[in-house]
């Protein structure tokens, strides 16, 4: 039961900036606001390496095809471990997939846009981890211990993925006017997307109060995505790449940059399965899903013949 001195003590807890851990108590709520967040970021990890994986084989040298598998293979981990970080919340693997490749659970918008040519790879390394980074450096500090170590651990591995993509980029833009108008143009088709990936406006995102309350999120969605500009706009300065948006501006007295409109319309209507890509990306899920049945089944058999064995042993 959430009672009144139940629920006082663990916001005491979130105040002083205890860690909650596993077998502490906690709000239902919470353990619920907590499942739905983490399975969506959970299921983004491995829809995300759908896009990119399809270039693996078509990346431009030996070199560039590693790195390109080093980063799709670190994405399966961050999933692996963030399935495994509902789980200390009683949630059942099977179910939280299945939520996703049956039910309408949600995973980021971002993965549902084409990758056209190999500068969109560039690109979702530089922009598509760089939103990640500036989200999930938050997260590491969240307030449920497994969550916020499982970001700790994530956000390192998404600085190289970021670094691969922006240094990438950077090699396309100073290379052939065919090449510069390549990256040019992934940067124009991916600049709007990314901004989305960090929600709603906060006047419109019925979730943030409550994370924010309970130190699930530390800062909003306006804030991360105001962070993520400023930041971009220099490194794009850097490498010689226009941002698209003739509204962006430097605000001195705020010491920010400011930005144009973000298309909401299209956001909603990706979210709501109406993306260029959605229906073949759970299409895809689907498909290894249910192909991988067999697999599950063979490790299921096998841990029971071990512990039978094991059983017989003692
Ligand atoms: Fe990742
Ligand atoms: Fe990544």
């Amino acid at each position: 039961m959430d009672t009144k001195e139940k629920l006082d003590a663990f916001q005491d807890r979130i105040d002083r900036g205890e860690k909650i851990e596993p077998k502490d108590w906690m709000p239902e709520r919470y353990r619920q606001q907590l499942i739905r967040m983490i399975s969506q970021h959970a299921h983004s990890e491995i829809v995300g390496m759908l896009p990119e994986g399809n270039w693996i084989p078509r990346a431009p040298s030996l070199k560039r095809k590693m790195v390109l598998l080093a980063k799709v293979q670190d994405e399966a981990g961050h999933g692996l471990y963030l399935y495994s970080a509902t789980e200390t919340l009683g949630a059942r693997r099977q179910d939280v997939v299945e939520d996703y490749i049956y039910g309408n659970a949600k995973y980021s918008s971002i993965f549902n846009y084409p990758t056209l040519t190999y500068a969109d790879i560039c690109v979702i390394g530089w922009l598509v981890d760089g939103a990640a980074i500036v989200n999930q450096t938050m997260l590491a500090k969240s307030s449920y211990g497994p969550y916020a170590r499982a970001n700790l651990r994530i956000c390192r591995e998404e600085s190289f993925h970021k670094k691969q993509g922006y240094e990438m980029l950077a090699k396309m833009a100073s290379g052939t006017d065919e090449q510069k108008k390549m990256a040019q143009d992934a940067v124009n088709r991916w600049w709007w997307p990314t901004l989305m990936m960090f929600g709603p406006p906060d006047s419109d995102s019925p979730n943030s109060a409550e994370l924010i309350k309970w130190g699930v999120k530390t800062k909003t969605n306006d804030e991360l995505r105001q962070s993520y500009v400023d930041r971009m706009v220099m490194e794009a300065e850097v490498i010689d790449i226009k941002l698209p948006d003739p509204d962006l501006k430097y605000n001195k007295k705020t010491g920010h940059w400011e930005f144009g409109e973000i298309p909401w319309d299209e956001f909603w209507a990706v979210v709501k399965g109406n993306g260029p890509m959605n229906r073949e990306r759970i299409k895809a899920r689907k498909n290894a899903y249910e192909d991988g049945e067999w697999v599950r089944e063979a490790a299921i058999a096998y841990a029971r013949k071990q512990k039978l064995k094991e059983g017989k042993a003692s």
